[in-house]
């Protein structure tokens, strides 16, 4: 019965808006339909939007946890998780935004290390900055998704970032380019965006999958890689997302469904 631990995944970028969790909510998706068991850790810790966009009344939060951790209360993750489905579970952000600076980044890494014991893949949705905890988060992961969008000031955060990661000789990237978010946003040719970043583009989502009523699937707590023709519908980027999340798996994970 041995078990292996959890892959750790964040996704970031250089600038707010570009993607992040609703495309942290499609990879959960996508990992439920490979059976994986995954828990999404909401690291907005002042404005995080996980649970409202799965629609789940919650009432502990990533705050509650280290509050508990702390003053010796903790016994469980289980205790601070809210369940969506059989395979998924989120760790909410803080209900009062007030609560974000008493998180000290220290207990967010006994989270991390604890969720990857229970759990086949997490995924840590973040904010844009590179503030202490979310560098401690980019430091813990075994992989991060940099999201960026088709215009200059992304390319320009994203170039910056990269040069950061270069300097901290970081490898554990992949880029995705999410022509979704905004479909009218291309400025660049695939080439000047490779030639200005002097690195590959992983992955390009196309803006076919721009969902015009996201809000309804927001509202009704759905999560679009879920809906039963979505690998039919969104053919193209249903593939893209599901041959990322298996890379992130890593080769023994895919091979075998089971751990
Ligand atoms: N594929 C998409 N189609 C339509 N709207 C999208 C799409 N992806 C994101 N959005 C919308 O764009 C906004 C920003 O997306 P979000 O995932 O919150 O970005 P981030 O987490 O990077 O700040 C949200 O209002 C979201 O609903
Ligand atoms: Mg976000």
């Amino acid at each position: 019965m041995k078990k292996t631990l959890g892959k750790s995944i964040c996704l970031f970028s250089g600038k707010g808006g570009v993607g992040k969790t609703f495309l942290t909510l499609c990879l959960a998706g996508i990992y439920r339909t490979l059976e994986k068991k995954v828990l999404i850790l909401d690291m907005d810790l002042s404005g995080g939007n996980i649970a409202l966009a799965m629609n789940k009344p919650y009432e502990k939060t990533i705050y509650n946890f280290v509050d508990d951790y702390i003053n010796n209360r903790f016994k469980s993750l289980d205790d601070y998780v809210t369940h969506y489905n059989e395979f998924i579970d989120i760790l909410p952000s803080p209900k009062d935004p007030r609560q974000a600076t008493k998180i000290d980044s220290k207990y967010i890494e006994i989270a991390l290390e604890k969720a990857c014991i229970h759990y086949d893949v997490v995924l840590v949705d973040t904010t844009h900055d590179l503030n202490e905890t979310n560098l401690v988060v980019l430091d813990l992961v075994d992989q991060i998704l940099f999201v960026m969008q088709n215009d200059p000031m992304d390319l320009k955060n994203m170039k910056s970032l990269l040069s950061i990661f270069r300097d901290l000789e970081k490898s554990n990237y992949k880029i995705l380019l999410n022509n979704s978010r905004d479909p009218f946003k291309k400025y660049f040719t695939m080439f000047d965006l490779k030639n200005v970043l002097k690195a590959n583009i992983d992955y390009v989502l196309s803006s076919e999958f721009y969902l015009k009523n996201i809000d309804s699937y927001i509202m009704n707590g759905e999560i679009v890689t879920l809906q039963p023709k979505a690998a039919n519908v969104f053919n193209k980027d249903y593939t893209v997302l599901m041959k990322m999340a298996v890379e992130f798996l890593g080769k023994e994970e895919s091979d075998n469904g089971e751990n």
